[in-house]
């Protein structure tokens, strides 16, 4: 059975008392919890003694109220896949608990962070960061999984480590997708049946199109209300809405 730790007090006498000297892998999530973030609990397993995750929807990375209420809350169900895999403690605190400041205290970073996800959800990338800083300086772990799928956020996670020195190293792990193309996300739970289906074309839109105009055009044409498609070394990324729900990729680009 997976231990659950709601406070930093309680994580951290798990982490003394149990863990110790042994490797620690930590990853942290916002719930939901899909194949996806199994996968990465999966490797974490593999490379390390113990393995600790987080559940915590953090709401200062929200920049729409409406999105953040309607994301899925399922802990219980949560706490059964980690149980089943094996995870041996799951941080889950309140927003008091993760925000004594109340978030008078935030990480920035200014340049990569403006662009794409940046531009379009303003004030996201500083949750992000803030978050993700207390996870780490908590979480006290070896290693920390983060996906693929969340492009931006990798790089600046990367950038936040190196930039403060965070005596972590971060594992970048694949995209884990549906059988369709469609990277899996914790906001596919809102997708209709129709939706659902419709929603791998973004992703083969992506692998497919000559162009950053090519492929907007494409997705508008497709049903998508697309909100950017960007070409950068090596990657494509881009962002769309779909029924109302928000969904980002990216995919190689050579
Ligand atoms: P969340 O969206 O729950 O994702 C948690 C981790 O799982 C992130 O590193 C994300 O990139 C990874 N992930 C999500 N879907 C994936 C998929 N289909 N394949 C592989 N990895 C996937 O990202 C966040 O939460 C938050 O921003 C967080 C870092 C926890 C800070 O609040």
């Amino acid at each position: 059975m997976t231990k659950v730790l709601q406070t930093v007090a309680a994580y951290r006498e798990w982490r003394e008392e149990t863990v110790g000297s042994a490797s620690l892998g930590f990853i942290p999530t916002m719930g939901g919890l899909h194949a996806g973030h199994l996968d990465l609990v999966k490797r974490a397993l593999e490379e390390n003694e113990y393995v600790a995750t987080s559940v915590f929807l953090n709401r200062t990375q929200f920049n729409k109220q409406e999105d953040f209420d309607k994301y899925p809350a399922v802990f219980e169900e949560d706490l059964q896949a980690l149980s089943e895999l094996g995870a041996h403690a799951v941080f889950a605190p309140s927003y008091e608990e993760m925000y004594p400041d109340d978030y008078r205290y935030k990480i920035s970073e200014s340049v990569l962070s403006t662009e794409l996800e940046g531009e379009h959800r303003p004030g996201h990338f500083d949750g992000v960061l803030t978050v993700v800083m207390k996870l780490l300086m908590v979480g006290n772990a070896r290693r920390a999984y983060f996906g693929e799928k969340d492009w931006q956020q990798l790089q600046l996670v990367k950038g936040l480590v190196e930039a403060f020195f965070l005596p972590v190293e971060i594992v970048p792990c694949p995209t884990i997708r549906e059988k369709s193309g469609l990277a899996m996300s914790s906001r596919n739970r809102r997708l209709s049946a129709d939706g659902f289906e419709k929603a791998a074309l973004f992703n083969q839109i992506l692998n497919t199109a000559q162009s950053e105009d090519a492929a907007m055009e494409a997705l508008r044409v497709a049903g998508f209300d697309p909100e950017y498609v960007a070409d950068r070394p090596g990657r494509r990324l881009g962002a769309v809405v779909l029924e109302g729900v928000r969904l980002i990729d990216n995919v190689e680009r050579s």
